[in-house]
């Protein structure tokens, strides 16, 4: 008897699980929030973290910044990064070149550790409040977007410079962390001899691109790959292929890719620039690893 009403009850909250994940787009949240953060070293795992035991590292921070997303300024609660790093890696990671973040969604920025010893960068988490962990990403079609379980943010406010840096290296729903001691991607790389402008452009994709984009394979998981096996130079009118990079809503009105910003950029040469790149990598096809 007592059995067949607790297989009732748990039948009906199925039906309940089941119906608020489908009535809140938002339900992941809480999985997203409980998930272990894994932080690689050279490809060797030395950490998987829920958050509760993140928090437990460093002291916890209120930090406002300037939302890029939201363009306005937000407070969030937040560990700042490089204690949670010595405490994680032991304090050799500052000697490692770069830092790849890895969120849910694939998108994957690398960034390099003289930018992290440089500024103060932060692991936000949500409020233990339980206010909604979101914002509305002005950049990509006003997405509401899951920011955990943990968001890069950069005490910005008073540095011009971070400012111009846009959205560039805020992942948010970060999962993994991985160090690495030798330069990063390869197959990225423009080839010997590539003109002063292509190695230009490849700097504009490392910092306005590659986070989504892979070039051969590598990047990040959340766009489409843009040299192999045709590149998009081969299929793309010239002319649209510009005015996709500046305003690819003037093309695809409900595209997810936002244009490329940030205050210090002539966008008219970072465009020129990042074409000449891209043509160069036309001549550099490499097979994509483990495809
Ligand atoms: C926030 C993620 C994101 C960033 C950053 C981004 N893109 Fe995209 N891009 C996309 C998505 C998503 C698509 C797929 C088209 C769509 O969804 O409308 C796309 C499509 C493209 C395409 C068309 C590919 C095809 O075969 O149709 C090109 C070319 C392109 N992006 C170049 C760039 C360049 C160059 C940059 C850097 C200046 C860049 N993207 C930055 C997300 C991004």
């Amino acid at each position: 008897m007592s059995m067949s009403i607790s297989r009732i009850l748990q039948y009906l909250l199925l039906l309940l699980g089941s119906f608020v994940a489908h009535a809140l787009p938002l339900a992941p949240a809480s999985a997203q929030n409980s998930i272990d953060i894994e932080f690689k070293d050279n490809g060797q795992t030395v950490g998987a973290l829920p958050l509760d035991d993140l928090r437990a590292i460093a002291a916890v921070v209120s930090i406002k910044v300037f939302e890029v997303h939201e363009k306005t300024e937000r407070i969030y609660r937040a560990l700042p990064v490089r204690p949670v790093f010595d405490k994680v890696f032991g304090k050799d990671w500052e000697k490692a070149q770069e830092i790849i973040f890895t969120s849910i969604d694939g998108y994957q920025p690398s960034i390099p550790v003289v930018k992290l010893l440089a500024h103060d960068a932060y692991f936000a988490f949500p409020h233990e409040d339980g206010t909604p962990f979101t914002l509305t990403n002005r950049l990509q079609n006003n997405e509401i977007v899951q920011l955990g379980p943990l968001y890069l943010v950069w005490d910005n406010i008073k540095s011009k410079e971070l400012l111009d840096a846009g959205a560039s290296d805020m992942p948010y729903q970060i999962k993994r962390v991985e160090l690495k001691f030798v330069a990063p991607f390869p197959n990225m790389v423009p080839p010997a001899g590539s003109s002063a402008k292509a190695q230009r452009g490849f700097m504009h994709f490392r910092q306005h691109c590659m986070a989504c984009h892979t070039i051969n394979g590598e990047g990040g998981g959340k766009a489409p790959e843009l040299n192999y096996p045709v590149s998009v130079t081969e299929y793309i009118k010239p002319e649209y292929l510009k005015r996709w990079i500046v305003s690819p809503q003037s093309i695809r009105y409900n595209t997810t890719m936002p244009g490329i910003t940030g205050a210090i950029l002539d966008r008219e040469t970072a465009t020129e620039e990042l074409i000449a790149y891209l043509k160069a990598m036309s001549n550099a096809k490499r097979i994509p690893a483990n495809q």
